[in-house]
């Protein structure tokens, strides 16, 4: 298995691409442990499953928000573990309203959950990578990084902000054997596009030159890959996965 001996750890892994990430990397042999905000039942069963197949996997419910909490699991984890080979910023929550209605606490919450959460965690686990001189950092973007949708201007900020931010601090770690790159979903079928789905889900297909939505499975296939050994030579990308989504065919 390609991560047999590699410790990792995955922000919102309880559910969605999350989850994927959490199954696809243990499957493969690390050691993951994860966080979450508030479904406790959810990573209790996805703890279950994995712990039941013979994988190491824990969770913890941290808000990303909180620097100091994120600073706390950052430790207990490397203490127990030795070390920190792979961190996934996949946390993220969409509060969607058109400017002229949106809300201090919902511009807030966007930047505070999808970006300063990876200032929190990146920050946390840049020494112990430093010392080991290897490391992997995943970075959670969206296609609406680059591309406008009208109501998800604190989305987007947040998410390009990801996109600039994977890009300097890949500047700073490369030296070090620390590769930092982003990942850009297109439409993907978990809880935060259900309701876009349901009203729409014909006509999202419709603009998909690969004619379905993408699968938290995908999105896990190509952070394996950016979170693996091989990848090394490649830093400060963001890696669109969308079906062909972005491309502006017509
Ligand atoms: N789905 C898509 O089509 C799509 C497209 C592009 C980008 N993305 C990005 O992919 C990432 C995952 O999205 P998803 O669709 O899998 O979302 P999801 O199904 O809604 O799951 C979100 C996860 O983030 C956790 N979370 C939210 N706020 C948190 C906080 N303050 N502290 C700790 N954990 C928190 C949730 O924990 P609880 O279970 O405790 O609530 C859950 O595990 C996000 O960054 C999203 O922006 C998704």
């Amino acid at each position: 298995m390609k991560f047999e001996g590699r410790t990792a750890l995955v922000t919102g892994g309880s559910r969605g691409i999350g989850r994927g990430i959490v199954q696809a990397l243990a499957a493969q042999g690390a050691k993951v442990a994860f966080v979450y905000q508030s479904n406790s039942q959810a990573a209790e069963a996805l703890v279950a499953e994995l712990t039941q197949a013979g994988h190491t996997v824990v969770a913890h419910q941290v808000d990303v928000r909180n620097k100091e909490a994120v600073d706390a699991v950052v430790k207990t984890v490397t203490e127990a573990w030795g070390k920190l080979d792979v961190l996934v910023n996949n946390a993220g929550v969409i509060r969607d309203a058109l400017l002229a209605t949106m809300t201090p606490e919902q511009w807030r919450d966007v930047i505070d959950t999808n970006l300063t959460s990876v200032y929190n965690f990146c920050q946390a686990v840049t020494r112990p990578m430093m010392s080991a001189r290897y490391g992997r950092i995943i970075n959670m973007s969206s296609v609406a990084g680059e591309f406008g949708n009208k109501g998800q201007a604190n989305y987007a900020a947040s998410k390009g902000g990801i996109n600039g931010f994977t890009r300097c601090l890949a500047t700073e770690l490369a030296s070090r054997g620390i590769t930092v790159n982003a990942v850009a979903p297109g439409f993907i079928e978990t809880d935060m596009t259900e309701a876009v789905r349901n009203v729409a889900e014909a006509e999202i297909k419709k603009n998909i030159p690969a004619k379905r939505l993408g699968k938290p499975e995908d999105i896990a296939n190509a952070v394996l890959f950016l979170a693996s050994q091989e990848s090394s030579y490649i830093t400060g990308q963001v890696l669109s996965v969308d079906g062909g989504l972005t491309l502006g065919g017509f």
